[in-house]
């Protein structure tokens, strides 16, 4: 066992307080009062503590709404102050600081947690887009990324130097440019490097953390993961993206042989992954969803396109095809910076399920559903319904107890999302019994697998062996952890253990 890589980082990474998920065993919410108006004396207390470069920003700024926009305009933290860290040693400050004043504290690196565990947060934020340094170690192997450095920076900085890294994007977790590097992987990190390379989080060699107590410390092998992470060489080769838009009436074969393609965790590295999408395509139809599938393959067009055969065969509407450096990947994928899954401030109806196979009768189901809800209420025709078929071996290269990443046996992940520019839209709650139908139909197509849910896509609802693992020493040893590390639950934001409630007054 390589036993602090991940599961000690989670526990001890303020960052994105992923240790949330682990929390005092006892079965009673804690119930707490904070203040929320932080006064002038604390702030100007606050200023004096920090470097120069830190800035400090309160509900009465201008730029207040800006700051602290998020993805998710439902889920939503209770922002009192928030503090941008001008450098490192500025984050351990700040937290000790709010614990000596008993306020809560919640860091944020892009602002893109689903999870609805985070509406639950009142507190002093800290905001850790300043610190978003990256650069590439001596020895070309590893590079070191800032906590608020974001996906759009790394792969570019990485790109053109002639590296490729992890994580590159989860397409669902609201797009891929323009998520943190550190927040997904604290719960794993699925990417498209996965199927060669495994998880992100497979790849720590050093963390700067700062505990629940405020004191600093590096994690790493030798040490209780700046966030090291693996690079790999990558000779600015172009990739091939080939993408499919089918009608209704192809699903039956279509998914067939999808299947056949991916088979059971056995998709070859080389294909990074194969994405499905059920939604409305007014430019092909405006009655059913069209069903578009893209494929992603690390190498020539022609060696790829004997595998891609039977699609082409299967009559599409429309194919696309592209080589591509590996930084514009996202573009094909809906992740681009500006691009649709990137978009902040909506409201999302989210929902999650872990699957190995597909099933077809299951797959129908949820294509049949999706027209029948469209018709009712055509304005929900943005709603997407989302596969995403990686590749898994670099995933199981590493084992299933070697960290608290606990569904390596979960090859495909999907994903429902329907956005609302607003919080009180009345179909919200027609798309939410839209989801749980979905999600149930997706978890009956696999009788006998307990359903899972992978924790970035977590809309808060879920269970916690679902979200950590069935498994009974999973949830233990994150309580262990937990106890020794942070006994006063003060990560407790993102999909805790043991929920903590800011009482309002
Ligand atoms: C503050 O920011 C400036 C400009 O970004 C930078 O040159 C300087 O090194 C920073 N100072 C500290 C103490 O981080
Ligand atoms: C908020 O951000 C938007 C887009 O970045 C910008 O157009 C707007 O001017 C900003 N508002 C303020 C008050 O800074
Ligand atoms: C987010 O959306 C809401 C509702 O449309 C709007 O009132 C608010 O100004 C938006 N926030 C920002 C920062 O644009
Ligand atoms: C690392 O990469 C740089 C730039 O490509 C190169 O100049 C240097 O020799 C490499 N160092 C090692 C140790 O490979
Ligand atoms: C691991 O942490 C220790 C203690 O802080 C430090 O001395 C060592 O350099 C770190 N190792 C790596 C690979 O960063
Ligand atoms: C997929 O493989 C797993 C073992 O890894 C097995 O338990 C499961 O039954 C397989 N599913 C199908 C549909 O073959
Ligand atoms: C709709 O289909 C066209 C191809 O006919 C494609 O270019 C476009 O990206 C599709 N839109 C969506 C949202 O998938
Ligand atoms: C596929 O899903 C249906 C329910 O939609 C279920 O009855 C059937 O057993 C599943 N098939 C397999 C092979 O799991
Ligand atoms: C901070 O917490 C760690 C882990 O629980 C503990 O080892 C350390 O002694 C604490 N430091 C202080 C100053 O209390």
């Amino acid at each position: 066992m390589r036993p602090l890589s991940f599961t000690a980082v989670s526990s001890l990474a303020l960052i994105r307080s992923f240790a949330a998920g682990l929390t005092v065993p006892s079965s009673e919410a804690q119930i707490e009062r904070t203040r929320c108006s932080v006064s002038a004396q604390v702030h100007k207390e606050l200023v004096s503590l920090l470097s120069s470069n830190a800035t400090i920003l309160g509900p009465s700024d201008a730029n207040w709404a800006n700051e602290t926009e998020r993805y998710m305009q439902n889920v939503k933290p209770q922002v009192c102050l928030s503090v941008r860290p001008g450098s490192e040693d500025d984050v351990a400050k700040i937290v000790r600081f709010a614990n000596q004043h008993d306020i809560p504290f919640y860091a944020v690196s892009r602002g893109h947690a689903l999870t609805s565990s985070v509406g639950r947060f009142k507190g002093i934020e800290i905001d850790l887009r300043n610190l978003k340094a990256v650069h590439i170690n001596p020895g070309n192997a590893t590079a070191h990324f800032q906590g608020g450095a974001y996906s759009y920076e790394v792969i570019n900085t990485l790109w053109e130097q002639g590296y490729v890294t992890g994580n590159l994007c989860s397409t669902a977790t609201g797009g891929c440019e323009c998520v943190s590097v550190l927040g997904p992987a604290l719960g794993g990190g699925h990417g498209l490097q996965q199927g060669q390379h495994g998880l992100t989080s497979d790849h720590f060699v050093n963390l700067n953390v700062v505990l629940a107590n405020g004191t600093a410390i590096q994690v790493n092998e030798t040490s209780h993961p700046d966030l090291l992470s693996k690079i790999w060489p990558d000779n600015f080769k172009k990739y091939f993206v080939k993408t499919y838009q089918f009608a209704g009436s192809s699903l039956e074969p279509l998914i067939k042989a999808i299947d056949k393609f991916q088979g059971n965790g056995t998709l070859a590295p080389p294909w990074l992954a194969t994405f499905g999408l059920y939604t409305m395509n007014t430019t092909l139809s405006q009655t059913e969803a069209t069903i578009s599938w893209v494929f992603l393959y690390d190498g020539a067009q022609e060696d790829a396109e004997p595998a891609l055969k039977p699609f082409d065969d299967l009559g599409p509407l429309s194919v696309d095809e592209v080589n591509v450096p590996y930084s514009v990947i996202n573009d094909y994928v809906g992740g681009s910076i500006d691009g649709w899954l990137c978009e902040p401030n909506k409201t999302h109806i989210i929902g999650t399920a872990g699957l190995q196979t597909f099933n077809v009768t299951a797959m129908r189901a949820i294509y049949d559903l999706y027209n029948h809800k469209v018709v009712q209420h055509p304005q929900l025709g943005d709603t997407r319904v989302l596969v995403e078929g990686y590749s898994v071996q670099g995933v199981l290269s590493f084992p299933s107890d070697d960290s608290a990443y606990p569904l390596r046996d979960d090859y495909i992940l999907t994903y429902f999302d329907t956005r609302f520019d607003t919080t009180d839209d009345p179909l919200i709650d027609f798309a939410a019994e839209w989801r749980d139908q979905t999600v149930a139909l997706w978890n009956g197509g696999q009788p006998g697998r307990k359903p899972t849910t992978y924790v970035n896509y977590a809309a808060g609802y879920e269970s916690l062996e679902a979200r950590y693992g069935y498994e009974p020493w999973r949830l233990e040893r994150l309580r262990d952890l937990k106890r020794q590390y942070d006994p006063d639950n003060r990560f407790a934001w993102y999909n805790p253990i043991v929920p903590r409630h800011t009482e309002n007054y």
